[in-house]
């Protein structure tokens, strides 16, 4: 696991546009797993600025992303379609039919995720899968204490998710109580997976994530297991493992 050090939240968005980019330079026929969040909004406004510069092609992109929750329409300003359109793909030339997001609305849920499952593996598998943090350490919206055994499922979203989400929306009571999520299983088959963290909030549950022991407790501590892993994140959010772990951080 490499641990990248920025100052600050712009910083942190840079580099890990940085990562996405030389991806896609490199391989313009890449599988990106997305994530959606406050977290990555600088990295898409990064990447938006290098796409107008000329700089990325998005035009053989495909895109995957990691949950959606279930029941909100893709237009519901608060659903993952909906964000991921307004922060990145309308902005890009990839193509509308290569992005792909659950469907909140199947009305056979299990049925729509063994279709995104079919889909990702038919894509070849996620080539790097982007990913933030939450503060019970999940990923996705893989919240603590359930197996890593898992590929796309429905999820009851934990009552601390919830909350830390009720800032999107009129009231907590809008927050939908059901999410489907790529699980951990589906997570850790991408080939790579750039973490992105800012903020004193997640300097804790960083440091158990990437520090402590493995375990359904803290869902992002399978990280630890992954072959390729980067993780960019701001000094406030490195400041537990700065403290507890000087020698990880380059
Ligand atoms: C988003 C997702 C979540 C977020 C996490 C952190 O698609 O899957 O796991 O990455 O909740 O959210 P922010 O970035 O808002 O702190």
């Amino acid at each position: 696991m490499k641990i990248i050090r920025a100052t600050e939240y712009n910083d942190m968005s840079r580099k890990a546009a940085n990562i996405i980019s030389a991806q896609v330079i490199l391989y313009p026929d890449s599988v990106l797993g997305l994530a959606t969040g406050s977290t990555p909004l600088g990295v898409y406004r990064q990447l938006v600025d290098w796409f107008r510069k000329g700089d990325i092609d998005f035009s053989k992109v495909h895109s995957v992303n990691l949950d959606e929750y279930v029941g909100l329409a893709p237009e519901h300003p608060q659903s993952y379609h909906y964000y991921m359109n307004e922060n990145f793909f309308r902005h890009i030339n990839i193509k509308p039919e290569n992005t792909n997001v659950p469907n909140g609305l199947a009305e056979d849920i299990d049925a729509e995720c063994a279709r995104y499952d079919k889909l990702i593996a038919d894509l070849g598998g996620i080539d790097l899968q982007l990913l933030g943090i939450g503060h019970t350490g999940h990923i996705g919206f893989n919240e603590p204490d359930q197996d890593f055994d898992k590929m796309t499922h429905k999820v009851k979203l934990n009552q601390k998710t919830i909350e830390a989400n009720a800032r999107f929306f009129n009231s907590v009571d809008e927050v939908p109580k059901y999410a489907i999520t790529m699980g951990i299983k589906a997570i850790m088959q991408a080939k790579k997976i750039l973490l992105v963290a800012n903020g004193e909030g997640k300097a804790e549950i960083l440091d158990r994530a990437l520090f402590g022991p493995v375990a359904p407790a803290v869902p992002a501590s399978i990280l630890q297991l992954h072959p390729d892993v980067t993780v960019v994140a701001d000094e406030a959010a490195l400041s537990v493992i700065q403290k507890n772990h000087p020698e990880a951080l380059m």
